[in-house]
């Protein structure tokens, strides 16, 4: 195919799925040494959705695509590529994104996964957008997904806290007007901080300095207070770099849409940079961290409530485990 740079890409349609089980602070509270209070205060998290023994990453993963593609009125089997961002699939091998493709009738479709942990649906916007925008592919679905409640250990109340289950979805498609889509992003990593949270299957895989780390394994670890320093900072960079190099300034944003880690890591962004706080959209308190899946669940309540103006910018921040980081602002 001829690369063809003079045109935009359009998010055609949105969808998300959650288990039906909701846990809230209170139940918690049952399981772990925590409180309600505790958790609201550090976190902003009232509640997260949990999946049961049938709520898998590709049902879940599964449903919301069925939804973004019934929303954006795109044929499944005219899906150029389905790419899952996801760090919890149930199997190795094949991907996730094979799996859900032939649940959809995406049958000529590009499959693959992506292991950026909260950045993924980030990254594969990003590269979604250029695909398209180059004249390789018209029409990509992207799912975020995960089911990390799976991946905890119950008895750590600093991790069992802070994570939910669910999944969202978009189908970007090309579109005539070059200026859609995404007029600026960057995605970064720093392998030398991978230690900060990481999902050791046997003793090999844990780092000499926590070898004393009573986490069981085959369950997650995580170092809470180093990945939010390096969050806060990040986020607040990210944001100010997305707004000087598009010249917006921060009234111009109609939505700025930052992964869901922990109320605090946006408040300090909104604070420090002034972003108006209307334009700041939080579900934390619904869904805790849902990882990859949390920033299209944002951007899904967004459309559904109608509140996604065309022609104006949005920008979206992530960063994860990895550790990874990525932006993007969005020409709806
Ligand atoms: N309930 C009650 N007390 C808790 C608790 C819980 N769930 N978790 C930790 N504590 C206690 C600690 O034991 C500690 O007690 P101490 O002072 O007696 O030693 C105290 O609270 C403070 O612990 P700390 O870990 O410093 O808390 P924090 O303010 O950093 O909050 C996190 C912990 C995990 C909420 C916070 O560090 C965070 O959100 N980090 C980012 C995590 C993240 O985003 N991970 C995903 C990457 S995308």
């Amino acid at each position: 195919m001829t690369a063809t740079f003079g045109r935009g890409v359009r998010i055609a349609g949105t969808g998300r799925a959650v288990p039906a089980q909701v846990l809230t602070n209170k139940d918690l509270e049952k399981l772990v040494d925590t409180s309600d209070e505790w958790i609201v205060q550090r976190t902003g998290i009232r509640a997260r959705h949990k999946a049961n023994e049938h709520e898998t990453v590709f049902s879940l993963g599964r449903d919301a695509l069925l939804q973004a593609l019934q929303a954006s009125g795109v044929n499944p089997a005219d899906l150029d590529m389905v790419i899952v961002a996801t760090v919890s699939g149930e199997m190795l091998c094949p991907s996730t994104a094979a799996r859900i493709s032939e649940a959809v009738g995406a049958d000529d479709a590009a499959v693959f996964d992506i292991a950026a942990a909260c950045s993924g649906f980030l990254y594969a916007l990003n590269m979604a957008d250029t695909m398209i925008r180059c004249g390789r592919a018209e029409r990509i679905a992207i799912v975020g997904v995960e089911v990390l409640t799976r991946l905890v250990d119950w008895d750590d109340r600093t991790v069992s806290i802070i994570f939910g289950d669910g999944a969202g979805a978009a189908v970007v498609v090309a579109d005539p007007d070059p200026s859609r889509g995404c007029i600026h992003q960057t995605m970064h990593g720093d392998g030398r901080m991978w230690r900060t949270l990481y999902h050791p299957r046997n003793e090999r895989e844990v780092p000499p300095a926590d070898a004393a780390n009573p986490i069981r394994l085959g369950h997650l670890r995580m170092h809470g207070r180093e990945i939010y320093k390096f969050a806060v900072t990040r986020f607040q960079e990210a944001i100010k770099d997305a707004l000087d190099r598009t010249g917006l300034g921060v009234d111009d944003v109609q939505h700025y849409i930052c992964h869901q880690s922990n109320q605090r890591i946006i408040e300090s962004a909104v604070e420090k940079l002034s972003l108006p706080p209307e334009r700041v959209y939080v579900n934390i308190d619904r869904y805790g961290n849902t990882s990859a899946a949390s920033i299209p669940i944002c951007l899904d309540e967004l459309c559904r409530a109608g509140r996604i103006e065309p022609g104006k910018p949005i920008i979206l921040v992530a960063f994860g485990a990895g550790v990874t980081w990525a932006s993007c602002v969005w020409n709806a």
